[in-house]
């Protein structure tokens, strides 16, 4: 497995490997593997010759009072995980070598992030789209991989490979979760025993909500409502957002009369998490 952290020398290496005709599958990620990821590179690994993952916490997509500095990191265990899938080279790069002093050019969106996450995360998605058009530049894949647990992220990706025309098949990946049902993702390590018990409300008030949906329920004023009584009986919990909105654009919806997505955000201590569902009568 090569490891390389030079930009320079990523993308030289991509392009030799696209010059043997082989094709790249990139899963970029900000490390603290867990089974979601793995389930990326896994995806990545069935569709393409070579399968490059990066590892990078991206500074630029951190408000200034969110988790930037404890963000989990274990390059380490990271590296052993990604040689057992076989995966082909890890970019590590740092900081310095992506952004230096006298960096200025970012990738915003008009639309996508005034939704959702956006709202209380003002500069991530401008974070988010501005490191993977540098990730797509630098590894040059023919496929990337993204999780349908940040749903709002594979929007955000999805819009500007296609206003930008990046030549990359975005592909969307299912939600992998805990067997109780929580959602993998590396903040639920900071969770504390009572709060992990707690943290299954998210998933809880998706399936509450797919069931009043099945059972005829068409307006999202009452399931929203159902959804944030049973958060609020958790303890710990502080709701972010609930919504009920279009899966394309992300705007509010008021009555069901087509699959749409419930997304949520809830605070369970400190850690902040996400889920979404798409309900469907
Ligand atoms: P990170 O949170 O490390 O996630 C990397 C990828 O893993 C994302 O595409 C995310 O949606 C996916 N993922 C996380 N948890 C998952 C789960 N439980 N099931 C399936 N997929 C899951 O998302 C980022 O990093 C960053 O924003 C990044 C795209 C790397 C840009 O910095």
């Amino acid at each position: 497995m090569n490891v390389l952290q030079m930009p320079a020398d990523m993308q030289s290496h991509a392009e030799a490997l696209r010059r043997k005709g082989r094709t790249i599958a990139f899963v970029p990620t900000m490390g603290f593997l867990h089974e979601g990821h793995l389930s990326l590179i896994r995806e990545g690994r069935q569709r393409c010759d070579d399968v490059i993952v990066s590892i990078f916490i991206n500074p630029t997509q951190f408000g200034p009072d969110e988790d930037l500095d404890n963000y989990p990191r274990n390059l380490q265990k990271d590296l052993t995980l990604c040689r057992e899938l076989a995966v082909n080279t890890v970019f590590t790069p740092d900081n310095a070598a992506l952004y230096g002093d006298h960096y200025q050019t970012c990738v915003t969106l008009e639309k996508l992030p005034n939704h959702l996450c956006g709202l209380s995360r003002p500069v991530h998605f401008r974070g988010v789209a501005t490191i993977v058009t540098k990730l797509f530049n630098i590894v040059k894949p023919h496929i990337a991989v993204f999780g349908r647990k940040d749903f709002q992220q594979l929007a955000v990706i999805r819009q500007m490979t296609q206003d930008l025309n990046f030549n990359i098949q975005i592909v969307g990946s299912p939600t992998v979760r805990e067997p109780d049902g929580l959602a993998m993702s590396s903040r639920n390590a900071y969770l504390k025993p009572e709060q992990r018990v707690s943290a299954l409300c998210l998933f809880k008030s998706l399936q509450m909500a797919q069931e009043m949906v099945r059972q005829g329920e068409k307006d999202t004023r009452k399931i929203l409502a159902a959804a944030k009584t049973l958060i609020d009986s958790h303890p710990e919990t502080q709701i972010d957002y609930i919504t009920i909105c279009d899966p394309d654009t992300l705007e509010d919806i008021s009555e069901i009369s087509r699959p749409v997505l419930m997304a949520l955000a809830v605070k369970v201590g400190r850690p902040r998490l996400i889920d979404n569902m798409i309900l469907n009568s």
